[in-house]
């Protein structure tokens, strides 16, 4: 059976379940602290994923912040950062953005077949555009980046992605972060959408740890059997 890298879901919330607001800007919902947790996260993946869709509206580094994990990074003999991946059904993505623009590593867009020849053509000098057949199958990206070298996959959002990776029952952790404020707002993106989850009323998540941080409280649940399995960087 081919393998796919240990999977790490990892997001913010509002108290009512929400990624964001309906505002053209970004809405903060993690405090300071707790973002310096996601950075030691992503110092310890192979690789970050996003959709399109937080590209074009948050236009996101998603790059490791601190020097000191840079570093260990390096002398581990690995990139600064984590390989930057994305999905597209149209590869309506800006070269430009931060992105493709900035961290000296490899960029990933699994495109939707019928868009692959146009999408390569907008992006093919600043990312690697693999065929990720119609729609992207999540479970076949993970195969893919698994064969590429990724190990560990740290999925930030938004909930298009975390939608398809609970359903496809392809996670393996989730880091849900709670915010203490409401959104109240049906227009914004919600933490997941409409499907059929592997965990429901008949099969409960199993809730592995929680920790208050600041004025956040984080839940780590597990997915799978994998959880915990020492496959960090
Ligand atoms: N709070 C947090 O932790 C957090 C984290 C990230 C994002 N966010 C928020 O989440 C919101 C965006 O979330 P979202 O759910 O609307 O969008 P998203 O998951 O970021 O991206 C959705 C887009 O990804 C592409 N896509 C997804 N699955 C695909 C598939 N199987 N095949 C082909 N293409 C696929 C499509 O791109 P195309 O349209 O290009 O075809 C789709 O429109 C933003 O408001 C952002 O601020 C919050």
């Amino acid at each position: 059976m081919a393998e796919r890298p240990y999977t790490l879901l990892s997001c913010g919330m509002s108290i009512d379940g929400y990624l964001d607001n309906a505002s053209e800007d970004r809405l903060l919902l993690s405090n300071t602290r707790d973002l310096d947790r996601v950075d030691e996260e992503r110092a310890a993946c192979d690789a970050i994923l996003v959709g399109a869709t937080t590209i074009r509206h948050d236009n996101p580094r998603l790059l490791v912040k601190a020097a000191s994990r840079r570093r260990r990074r390096v002398s581990l003999g690995l990139p600064p950062h984590p390989v930057k991946v994305t999905v597209t059904a149209h590869g309506d993505l800006d070269p430009c953005s931060r992105f493709f623009a900035t961290g000296d590593v490899e960029k990933i867009v699994y495109c939707a077949s019928d868009a692959v020849r146009r999408t390569r053509a907008r992006l093919g000098q600043v990312a690697t555009v693999v065929d990720g057949g119609r729609p992207v199958d999540v479970r076949r990206m993970g195969e893919d980046l698994h064969a590429r070298g990724v190990r560990r996959l740290m999925v930030e959002g938004g909930g298009t992605m975390h939608t398809q990776f609970l359903t496809a029952d392809a996670a393996v952790e989730l880091q849900l972060v709670v915010a203490p404020l409401f959104v109240g707002d049906s227009r914004a993106s919600r933490l997941v959408g409409d499907g059929a989850f592997p965990f429901n009323a008949d099969r409960r998540a199993e809730l592995a740890d929680v920790r208050q941080i600041g004025d956040v409280v984080l839940l780590r649940y597990a997915l799978s059997e994998r959880f915990g399995r020492s496959e960090a960087v």
